[in-house]
């Protein structure tokens, strides 16, 4: 029984209403047996205990007062038991429908957070009312709903990776299989091309890797004052060479009085990287890149501008979108990326508090990624 009640809120309810009800009547007993002798001599006109002293007196003839009170009395006793058994019986029913008025709300909730255990996320439970209950339904709402998306994103997810992933092994397998078969020639070529497309896969597992420790936040960052200056320069060396061997201009257009920025050096290094990357990916031989910088109010603005392929306006607001691209078949043969990159540049950008987006006149018009800091001090 008491185990039964523990494990039962609406048992838990309906006792606790039983137990008011006990002590009201409790109290009501007591206070009327205290409180009716006094009451019944101020409407008769004496008190009882005198009346009986003082009836005892005058003979058996006068003894009418006190018969009178006991009867009265007996007859309230009776008339309050009953009254109190009517009230008690009522008190149940209402006790058991409140109790199971407000427990009710309280299964739908358990049979909802069983469903999502199982998976179901699409169930919500009907709100009704602004109570503690109606609020926990609510919240209870809320939070099936970031589960419901956050497996939608785990599907999604795991069906982006798998197709990307098939693409260079499908390609790695079909060359083997043209190897074996004596259909390719075993060439340097082919072996090259083999080559490349474990390197493909090899980079791809590499970026989900940091795209997963990105997105979870699970990286440290060494945040303090850092040179923009310093930062551009040095991405610039990074990337001479390859400029170079493409016949391209990679130069910078800093102003000299740029304050310092609070940055984690090797992160924003690491956006950079994937900024100048792209620019010089999606711009044909010949072609500019520049990296500017401009303070506007306590933000330091650092754009990479490039005079390449550009970016049709219907797609810019995808880009930072994981697995994105404009032409898939076209980013492929120019060098094959996987649309990974953006992402991380956004979320560590995000995670100095700053803002990244991408401009460009559209196609053939050149593009410009422009990322914000904040200024040290
Ligand atoms: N400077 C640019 N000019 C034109 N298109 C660009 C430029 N930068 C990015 N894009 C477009 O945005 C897409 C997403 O870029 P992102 O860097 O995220 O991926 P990616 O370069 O394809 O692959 P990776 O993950 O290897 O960087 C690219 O596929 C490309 O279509
Ligand atoms: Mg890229």
């Amino acid at each position: 029984m008491i185990n039964f009640i523990r494990q039962h809120l609406g048992a838990k309810l309906f006792f606790s209403y039983m137990v008011v009800m006990l002590v009201g009547a409790g109290v009501l007993g007591l206070a009327t047996r205290f409180t009716i002798p006094e009451a019944f001599t101020r409407h008769m006109g004496s008190r009882p205990g005198t009346g009986l002293g003082m009836m005892q007196g005058l003979g058996t003839g006068s003894g009418m007062l006190p018969t009178l009170f006991s009867n009265f009395q007996a007859s309230f006793n009776e008339a309050l038991v009953l009254a109190l058994l009517a009230a008690g019986m009522v008190a149940v029913v209402v006790s058991l429908l409140l109790s199971r008025g407000i427990v009710a709300p309280v299964r739908i909730l358990t049979a909802a957070s069983r469903r999502i255990a199982d998976g179901q996320y699409g169930k919500r439970v009907l709100t009704a009312g602004t109570d503690e209950l109606g609020q926990l339904a609510h919240s209870f709402n809320q939070m099936a709903e970031k589960l419901e998306q956050v497996e939608l994103m785990r599907r999604e997810l795991l069906g982006d990776v798998s197709h990307e992933l098939r693409t260079p092994l499908t390609a790695i397998k079909g060359s083997m299989e043209g190897l074996i078969d004596g259909i390719l020639p075993a060439t340097p070529e082919t072996y090259q091309q083999i080559h490349q497309e474990a390197d493909r896969l090899a980079r791809l597992v590499d970026d989900l890797q940091e795209l997963s420790r990105v997105e979870a936040g699970n990286y440290p960052l060494d945040i303090r004052p850092v040179s923009v200056s310093t930062l551009v320069h040095t991405s610039i060396k990074r990337f001479a060479a390859q400029a170079q061997a493409k016949g391209m201009e990679l130069r910078s257009d800093l102003p000299a009085d740029l304050p310092l920025v609070l940055a984690d050096q090797d992160r924003i290094s690491q956006v950079l990287t994937n900024l100048v990357g792209n620019a010089l990916q999606y711009t044909p031989e010949g072609g500019k890149v520049t990296i500017l910088s401009i303070r506007h109010g306590d933000e330091i603005h650092i754009s990479v501008v490039d005079t390449g392929i550009g970016i049709p306006t219907e797609h810019l607001q995808h880009l930072f979108t994981r697995f994105y691209r404009v032409d898939k078949s076209r980013s492929r043969q120019a060098g094959g990326g996987s649309g990974i990159g953006l992402t991380i540049a956004r979320h560590l950008v995000e995670a100095h508090g700053g803002r990244i987006r991408a401009e460009s006149g559209g196609e053939g018009q050149g593009s410009t990624f422009t990322f914000t800091l904040k200024i040290a001090g």
